[in-house]
């Protein structure tokens, strides 16, 4: 049995070890798209770059003989899943997404609902000039023009043009620790915190940080999962859903 798994998330390489631990019967083949200059390689057989689209994806699953495809991507990775979910029904592949689930406010924080990265910029000038930006490399543009607020950027890579005119970057991978994201609120004296809602313990403490010292946050809601794709909220549920479209073999070992 061959299991496409697309990655690029915690979870996805939990699944991967989950199963190369656990399945002799069954080989899965871990996709990144190579955003990253060093990315955490899951175990087993990994592949990088794109597809070329829902046909690409398409004609790389029949090519492949693949038996199920787990689209483990970030929450906020919205074309790959959309070609996930369309090259899945022309090519008849069972499809689960797996997706951690998002954060819930609890009280004492201030959060700010935006609908996009371009709708939280519009937010930013009525809640503080000193932001905490943890959104990606990727969706800098978005900020260009706020020339009067100062920026902390926080990013895996170094971000390119467009990016606000004033701003610090720090290259920095999570997990991050609750101490260290106190002290740069503290250092930087950050009043707004944007984020997105992409969920899991590992970039949670910012969130607490913000919290503690009432600092408001603007969380861009996630776009949702492709209609009729069945979720898994972590990568043991996942596990079930293999066992039921590969005849059992999946945990065999474990
Ligand atoms: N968006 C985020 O905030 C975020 C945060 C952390 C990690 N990531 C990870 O970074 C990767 C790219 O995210 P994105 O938001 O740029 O994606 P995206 O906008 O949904 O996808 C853009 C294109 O990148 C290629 N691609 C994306 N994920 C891929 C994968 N796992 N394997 C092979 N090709 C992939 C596909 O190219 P083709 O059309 O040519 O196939 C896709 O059409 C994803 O794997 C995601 O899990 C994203």
């Amino acid at each position: 049995m061959h299991v496409l798994l697309l990655g690029g998330t915690t979870e996805a390489r939990r699944l991967a070890e989950l199963l190369d631990a656990g399945s002799p019967g069954l080989r899965v083949t871990s996709s990144l798209a190579g955003r990253v200059a060093a990315p955490r390689r899951p175990p087993g057989q990994v592949r990088v770059g794109g597809f070329g689209g829902v046909d690409g994806l398409a004609r790389w699953l029949r090519e492949h003989d693949v038996d199920a495809l787990i689209d483990a991507t970030h929450p906020f990775a919205e074309t790959i899943s959309f070609n996930a979910a369309h090259a899945a029904a022309l090519t008849h592949t069972p499809l689960l997404a797996l997706r951690r689930p998002g954060w819930v406010p609890v009280e004492g924080d201030d959060w700010l609902p935006a609908g996009s990265l371009e709708e939280a910029a519009e937010l930013l000038p009525t809640l503080g000039s000193r932001v905490f930006l943890t959104t990606g490399r990727t969706g800098l543009a978005a900020f260009a023009d706020l020339d009067e607020l100062w920026f902390l950027v926080r990013t895996v890579d170094p971000p390119g043009a467009p990016h606000p005119r004033s701003m610090e970057v720090l290259l920095e991978r999570g997990p991050f620790r609750l101490d260290r994201e106190r002290e740069l609120l503290r250092r930087f004296r950050i009043d707004v915190l944007v984020t997105k809602d992409s969920g899991g313990a590992g970039t949670e403490p910012k969130l607490v940080a913000a919290r503690e010292a009432g600092v408001p946050v603007v969380v861009v809601r996630r776009p949702p999962v492709p209609e009729g794709v069945p979720v898994a909220a972590e990568p043991a549920q996942a596990l079930a859903w293999l066992a039921g479209h590969t005849d059992g073999e999946v945990g065999q070992g474990s």
